[in-house]
């Protein structure tokens, strides 16, 4: 059975029959054998191949070069060289697949704008393989992290034909031809459908029945935003609670951040050492930091005060009743509080129809987490959870009540507090590697005018 070089590297012991495969890294020749370096992607470290001139397959040893995929049978035995711990002796070895002179990884150092042009070639490369990597284990983490604590797994609609938060940035999802796009009930659903934004409105239905649940799901928006922390497809976790309030909400959100971030220093070892190395060399101070350590909380009112008594110039204004800029975000957390900050209770103004409104009629139970290189990468809130007020912010955000009948019903038959949250994926993955490009933490990014593969 094939090994994988992952739990080769960490062997106490050698091996008479050995089975790896993999991608050539590097060759070295000399007259008797060739050293080859073999990455199959299942861990940073490469696996040294010594092969004897003479051996099954050598024969093909010239073209076995870098980027080519071969197979080796053999032996593993203690390594004389420095720095590793075993080296392979070769039995036999075959080449599987060649790679010619213009495979683009032939020379290191590539830029990360240029490798986003190969994203079907970069996962061979050290940087994006550790990414990669990091990124199924802090999905694994999430799931990991809301069932130990009971929450249940829903999967809500990809499709839907409600818009979530309000802000009109939906794909559609149509089957009509062009000259009859405007004709909706003759559309495949017999009205106007779109790409889900958020599975939140449908998780709530869910945590309304049974108590804790979550969605991780692909979400889509088509806001134009050509930035490094927005993309028109993403992830995103959203946990729903019933039976509780929105300081339940924050401290749910603070648990889950620090519980990945500590997953990823306790599993992912190998693939830190490498943003430490190309990325940031400051990552795993940051992140034991802030495993460690409590986060911030301010209301958005004191938020305002700190910022518009900061002396600093923003592009952006500061005032009450206005968002707050990404700008803003990060110097309340990077260089006010220098740790992740909540920021909660924000004007109802500039939030979405379901927060629930404050006893101040002011403010709503909103609360964004922040944290410093980024800024937002939690948004949540406690929902309004009684009918009357719920139908009158469909009156004041311009909504159809009949749109949101299925909604209302939660409000209507056993009401009861709840509250979530949505935490972006991508975002906390930009966090606990340090890649400063969300289109360097997805596969496949799509972002306004890019849509290969
Ligand atoms: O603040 P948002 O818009 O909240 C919601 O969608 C709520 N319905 C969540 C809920 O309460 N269940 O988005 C939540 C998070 C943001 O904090 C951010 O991390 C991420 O989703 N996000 C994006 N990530 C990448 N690209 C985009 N275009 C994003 N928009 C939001």
């Amino acid at each position: 059975m094939r090994s994988l070089i992952k739990h080769v590297l960490k062997r106490t012991e050698p091996t008479d029959e050995l089975h790896v495969a993999g991608w050539v890294r590097t060759r070295r020749d000399s007259k008797a054998f060739s050293f080859l370096e073999l990455n199959d992607g299942t861990c940073l470290g490469n696996l040294q191949i010594v092969a004897d001139a003479g051996i099954t397959g050598y024969e093909d040893i010239a073209k076995m070069s870098t980027g080519a995929s071969v197979e080796v049978r053999g032996k593993l035995i203690p390594s004389p060289a420095a720095g590793q711990a075993w080296e392979m002796q070769a039995g036999s070895i075959k080449l599987l697949g060649e790679a010619p002179d213009d495979y683009p990884l032939q020379k290191k150092g590539h830029s990360t704008e240029f490798l986003r042009t190969i994203a079907h070639l970069r996962p061979r490369t050290n940087l994006y393989g550790a990414v990669f990597r990091m990124r199924s284990r802090m999905a694994y983490a999430v799931h990991k992290f809301f069932q130990e604590r009971d929450f249940i797994y829903v999967h809500t609609p990809i499709i839907t034909a409600s818009d979530c938060e309000g802000a009109g940035e939906m794909f559609r999802v149509t089957t009509l031809p062009d000259d009859k796009a405007a004709n909706d009930a003759e559309d495949f659903f017999g009205k106007r459908a779109f790409l889900t934004v958020s599975g939140q409105l449908e998780g709530e239905t869910f945590a309304c029945a049974l108590s804790n649940i979550y969605t991780f799901g692909p979400t889509f928006r088509a806001e134009n935003s050509n930035t490094s922390r927005h993309a028109a497809e993403f992830w995103m976790i959203e946990p729903e609670v019933a039976f509780c309030d929105l300081e339940g909400d924050m401290d749910l959100a603070e648990e889950l951040v620090k519980y990945l971030v500590q997953e990823a220093l306790d599993h992912n070892d190998g693939d830190l050492s490498i943003f430490e190395k190309f990325v940031d060399k400051a990552l795993r101070e940051r992140l034991e930091f802030v495993a460690s350590r409590p986060f911030e909380r301010i209301t958005y009112t004191d938020a305002v005060k700190l910022l518009l008594a900061s002396g600093k110039t923003f592009a952006y204004p500061v005032e009450y009743g206005l968002n707050l800029q990404s700008e803003h975000e990060r110097w309340l957390t990077e260089e006010y509080f220098k740790k992740p900050t909540t920021v909660f209770n924000y004007p109802k103004e500039i939030k979405p129809f379901y927060m629930r409104l404050n006893d101040d009629d002011k403010t709503v139970t909103a609360m964004d987490l922040l944290v410093p290189g980024i800024g937002e990468i939690v948004g949540g809130s406690q929902r309004e959870e009684r009918l009357d007020v719920l139908l009158e912010n469909f009156k004041k955000h311009d909504l159809k009540p009949e749109a949101y009948n299925w909604y209302a019903d939660l409000r209507k038959y056993g009401s009861v507090p709840h509250a979530g949250f949505g935490l972006g994926f991508e975002r906390m993955l930009m966090f606990v590697t340090g890649m400063g490009n969300i289109r360097d933490v997805i596969p496949f990014a799509r972002t306004p005018g890019n849509c290969e593969f």
